[in-house]
């Protein structure tokens, strides 16, 4: 009888010693809550295809980010539901617009000591629903889209966000904010861009979050990238630094974490991943049959995109997460 030389098994005996030879670790801090701030509305709404998370208005806003910094969430980023679209997505960079107001609130409220963050893009304050202004030929015209994704990062630092993160997939978008922010005084707000965003079905919750039916086929083809292209994701990342991204990220985020661990090899910057909102439903819904183990499941989830190589992940679960350490 021969005996294995090697024995992997030894360091998987304990929960002490599983815990010691750990590659990987996943924290609190790790982590950035989206949240949503809806225009117009009285109390907080459930979203229904994503379970746990709401429609907040400007109070509950308040209320739900001081439990996330009182439990170590060291960001948050926010995304605005208007009261009214129009065609070129105008509520985006309106001084008194939703995620403006939440803003000031915020950084009012919480100062330096916690980062906030705006999702910036137009898909939420337009009437089609695209990340941007629609040209004669009904395509998204790229730069005449520029111009106002500059206008919406002026508005949100001046309201006092800490970093700007474009998820428009525009081409030169990172470069036309720098600009922007620079020439406004705003040379300290750090920009965190969507490098390698996907055209993918996993965003329907958000969609349903954000009131978005999109037009014209109802599909971002056009602009996000193709989930076949591996090599792809580089370039556009290697683009964004190179127009001064701060941190770069890849989404969504299980279905793309040979992106995340190319990126990681690739590049020095901090790496964030978002785990989007179908990632985050199909956990709630499995779970709500029975079918898989909630809480297991979501670690995993968590930790794999840790592994992969992120460093931050933009995630529903955080609060969930942090409850769990506290
Ligand atoms: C665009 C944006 C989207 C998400 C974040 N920013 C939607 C899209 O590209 O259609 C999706 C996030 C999620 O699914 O959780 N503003």
């Amino acid at each position: 009888m021969t005996f294995p030389v090697s024995r992997p098994r030894r360091l998987r005996a304990t929960a002490a010693m599983r815990d010691l030879v750990a590659e990987t670790t996943l924290s609190t801090s790790d982590l950035v809550a989206p949240l949503f701030v809806r225009e117009g509305i009285e109390s907080p709404q459930p979203i229904v295809s994503l379970p746990g998370v709401l429609q907040h208005t400007l109070g509950s806003l308040g209320d739900e980010v001081a439990v996330l910094h009182d439990l170590g969430v060291r960001g948050v980023i926010l995304f605005g539901v208007p009261a009214r679209k129009d065609e070129i997505g105008s509520g985006a960079w309106s001084p008194d617009g939703i995620v403006q107001q939440a803003l000031a609130d915020l950084r009012s409220r919480f100062g330096d000591d916690i980062v906030l963050m705006a999702d910036l893009c137009v898909d939420e304050y337009t009437s089609h629903g695209h990340c941007g202004i629609i040209g004669s030929d009904g395509e998204v015209d790229n730069d005449a889209t520029l111009e106002i994704y500059a206008r919406t990062a002026v508005s949100q630092a001046t309201a006092g966000a800490h970093l700007v993160a474009p998820s428009g997939m525009m081409d030169g978008q990172v470069g036309a904010i720098r600009g922007a922010l620079d020439d406004a005084g705003f040379d300290s707000t750090a920009i965190m861009a969507y490098s390698a965003k996907y055209a993918s079905a996993l965003y329907g919750p958000f969609r349903d979050a954000v009131d978005v039916r999109i037009a014209g086929g109802g599909h971002r083809h056009g602009y996000q990238q193709d989930p076949r292209n591996r090599r792809e994701s580089l370039r556009e990342v290697a683009e964004d630094i190179e127009q001064g991204a701060d941190i770069v990220l890849v989404k969504p985020a299980l279905a793309y974490l040979d992106v995340i661990a190319d990126v990681r090899a690739a590049f020095d910057h901090p790496v964030a991943a978002y785990h989007v909102s179908g990632e985050y439903s199909m956990i709630k819904a499995a779970a709500e049959r029975g079918w898989i183990d909630h809480d297991a499941t979501a670690l995993e989830h968590l930790g794999s995109i840790k592994r992969a190589g992120a460093d931050i992940i933009l995630t529903y679960f955080a609060r969930w997460f942090a409850e769990t350490r506290a």
